[in-house]
């Protein structure tokens, strides 16, 4: 006869059996319970972030949209009403330029919410090739003097010589970077500075990085700057310009076009964006013909 499983040593027999069997239940209803807590707690904070986003985001669109449109019909209405006291050359020519730079900020808001809506939905095209990265980065680079200058920041770029070329659409990854190189130099403060690099990483990868060293991000800023439309206070962007599309907008095209899509920041310190892409060669494996259109 063997004992030892008759009684207390047996696994699910008597009433130590029922205990556990009790216990386990018990411990199965907690469980649950506690899942369906978290479950709760973290569908009401994506509540309340995308309450707050929603906010800020008719805030911010309708300052991004009345802004460039007063200004519009303002300068439109002092050329219309020109008729009783001439204007001079020079003044109209001036008001022109104004309602020309309204316009173009009013149309690159219209596009940022297109472009978006677009990436959402999967219906944006892309035009993929072979892109040389010492002829891109480059223009990127040349692009960023006049801002670098109205922001008082120096600029500096390293790229190194003989990157492999990655495929990408071109257009797309200047549009990414020069996005980046524009927050970087907004959000960074006069005599601080911001860099472009772009080197050869880990299994071939190209490695590009945007840098600055102004007033960084904590981990939970980053999540709402990630977020569409959402923007982080901050006393260095006094008239708090812009939609808060550029970095989902940037994000997405990057990984759309097969790359990485990486934010490192620390507050006060300064902020890295890294973008890397596997080699051409990489690219054009089997599945990947070389040339791909979304
Ligand atoms: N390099 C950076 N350093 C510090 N904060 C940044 C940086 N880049 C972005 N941010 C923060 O993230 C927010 C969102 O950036 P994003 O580029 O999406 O929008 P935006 O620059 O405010 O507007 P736009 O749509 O014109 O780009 C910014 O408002 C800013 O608060
Ligand atoms: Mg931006």
């Amino acid at each position: 006869m063997n004992r030892g499983y008759a009684g207390a040593g047996a696994p699910h027999g008597g009433a130590t059996g029922s205990l556990l069997s009790q216990y386990s239940t018990r411990l199965g209803d907690t469980l649950v319970r506690h899942r369906a807590e978290l479950a709760e707690r973290a569908s009401r904070i994506d509540a309340q972030l995308a309450n707050q986003v929603k906010t800020e985001f008719i805030a911010n669109i309708s300052h991004e949209l009345r802004t460039p449109l007063n200004s519009i019909l303002g300068f439109s209405k002092m050329l219309k009403g020109a008729g009783d006291s001439p204007l001079e050359p020079r003044q109209i020519a001036e008001y022109a330029g104004f309602i020309l730079g309204s316009a173009e900020g009013l149309l690159s808001v219209v596009n940022d919410v297109i472009t978006i809506s677009k990436l959402q939905s999967g219906q944006f095209e892309l035009s993929m090739d072979l892109v040389d990265l010492d002829d891109l980065l480059p223009r990127c680079a040349a692009w960023a003097i006049e801002p670098a200058d109205d922001s008082r920041c120096r600029l500096v770029t390293r790229i190194d010589e003989n990157l492999p070329a990655i495929v990408a659409d071109a257009e797309r990854l200047k549009e990414v970077v020069n996005r980046l190189l524009s927050n970087a130099l907004r959000f960074t403060p006069e005599d601080g500075a911001v860099a472009l690099t772009a080197k050869c990483g880990p299994r071939g990868k190209v490695v590009i990085c945007i840098s600055d060293n102004g007033t960084g991000m904590s981990a939970q800023e980053i999540s709402v700057a990630l977020t569409e439309f959402g923007q982080v206070n901050n006393q260095l962007d006094r008239n708090h310009e812009g939609t808060g599309l550029g970095l989902p907008i940037a994000k997405t095209l990057t990984e759309r076009q097969g790359g990485e899509f990486l934010i490192r920041s620390e507050k006060d310190k300064g902020t890295d964006v890294i973008l890397m892409f596997g080699p051409a060669e990489q690219a054009r494996g089997p599945e990947n013909g070389g040339r791909d259109s979304e």
